[in-house]
């Protein structure tokens, strides 16, 4: 018999000495390797929707650093495109879509059964990779949560305070909810079929989680994850279900109970000590050094670092930073990050 993966064991529940790490949008324009590619893909989306490039850059973080995981390289935009709305990414500013803002603008959507021809190079690329991957590392899939989808797919673009969505959520419920139906309907059939394509845990970004506020965070964070949870265990029960309520704060307790997830990812708003005594209580977590850190990298990575990974030893834990690395980061500082985390 093989040893089962270290990511998938922690998601099992499983205490490691060594927490298994990877590490958010870890092939990006950091690595000099993924702007090369990316400038021969042409664009981000052409290199979303070419599956050998997708593959390449998929890789490349795991060649360099050797990661315990792989993301899949896409974008959780791709599915507002496939629903049929225009999508492009503005230089230096950051994704542009069509907007919904009443019920005609969800009716004029297209049928979840037709994602899959705009989505078919992405599960081409999960095949490629759940092939080509060492057999230690894990695939992990991922879509956006309803709610972070939709706020792009209502305001066109990325807001600071998601405002137009929560203003046709508070003007036009009729209209939020058919189009948050229409989405957790498509990401239940695209995250289904990545894992028929190989991928061997799926994530769920819910990345503007934070801002919604009492009863709404019941209604849009945790029941729509609920539902796709449900869906995915019922047709694959032996994938795990990484949740990312990004900002959730007090919300984190019980997220897990809640939806069904095998595992809470944190972002760094949270004290790792907060979290392992609220949040690891209830099983596996993911996180959460600030990305901050592999910009200014020195003695301040190591400390946080190793208090993290201190905080959680005594649960499963699933060492990440508290969001995606960001372009202006120093890939010496990633090295270090893992140095640290299986060095001491
Ligand atoms: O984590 C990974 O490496 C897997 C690939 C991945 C990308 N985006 C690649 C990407 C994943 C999981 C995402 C998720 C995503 N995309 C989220 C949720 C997570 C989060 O960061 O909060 C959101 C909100 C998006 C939407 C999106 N895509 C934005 C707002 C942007 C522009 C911001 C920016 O960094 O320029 C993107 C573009 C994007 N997605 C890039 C990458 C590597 C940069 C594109 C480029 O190469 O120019």
């Amino acid at each position: 018999m093989t040893e089962q993966k270290t990511i998938l064991k922690a998601l099992a529940g499983e205490t490691q000495a060594i927490p298994p790490i990877w590490m958010m949008r870890q092939a990006g324009r950091y690595l000099p390797e993924y702007k090369a590619t990316r400038a021969q893909a042409g664009d981000f989306l052409s290199l979303c929707y070419n599956s050998d490039l997708a593959t390449e850059v998929t890789l490349q973080p795991i060649r360099r650093y050797g990661f315990d995981a792989a993301i899949l390289f896409a974008d959780i935009l791709l599915v507002p495109q496939a629903l049929g709305a225009d999508l492009w990414f503005v230089t230096g500013e950051g994704p542009r879509l069509s907007t919904i803002t009443d019920q005609a603008g969800v009716d004029a959507l297209r049928p979840v059964e037709d994602i899959h021809e705009t989505l078919n190079p992405i599960y081409q690329t999960v095949r490629n990779l759940a092939s080509a991957l060492p057999r230690e590392t894990t695939l992990i899939g991922f879509a956006g949560a309803p709610w972070t989808v939709a706020t792009y797919m209502i305001a066109g673009r990325g807001t600071p305070d998601q405002g137009p969505a929560h203003m046709l959520k508070d003007t036009n419920p009729a209209a939020f909810d058919a189009l948050m139906a229409r989405i957790t309907a498509a990401t239940i059939e695209y995250l289904s079929a990545q894992i028929e394509a190989g991928a061997e845990c799926v994530k769920l970004f819910d990345s503007w989680a934070g801002s919604l506020k009492g009863a709404d965070f019941d209604r849009y964070a945790i029941e729509p994850a609920r539902e796709i949870i449900a869906a995915l265990k019922t047709r694959h029960p032996e994938t795990p279900i990484i949740a990312f309520p990004r900002e959730g704060g007090d919300k984190y307790i019980g997220f897990a109970k809640a939806t069904g997830a095998d595992c809470v990812a944190l972002d760094n708003s949270v004290s790792p000590q907060w979290a392992a005594e609220n949040v690891q209580i209830d099983g596996c977590v993911q996180g959460n050094l600030a990305s901050s850190h592999m910009v200014t990298g020195g003695e301040a990575l190591a400390r946080e670092t190793r208090a993290i990974v201190q905080a959680f030893s005594n649960g499963p834990h699933i060492f990440n930073l508290g969001h995606g690395i960001t372009p202006d980061a120093n890939p010496d500082n990633v090295q270090h990050m893992i140095d640290v985390v299986r060095g001491g």
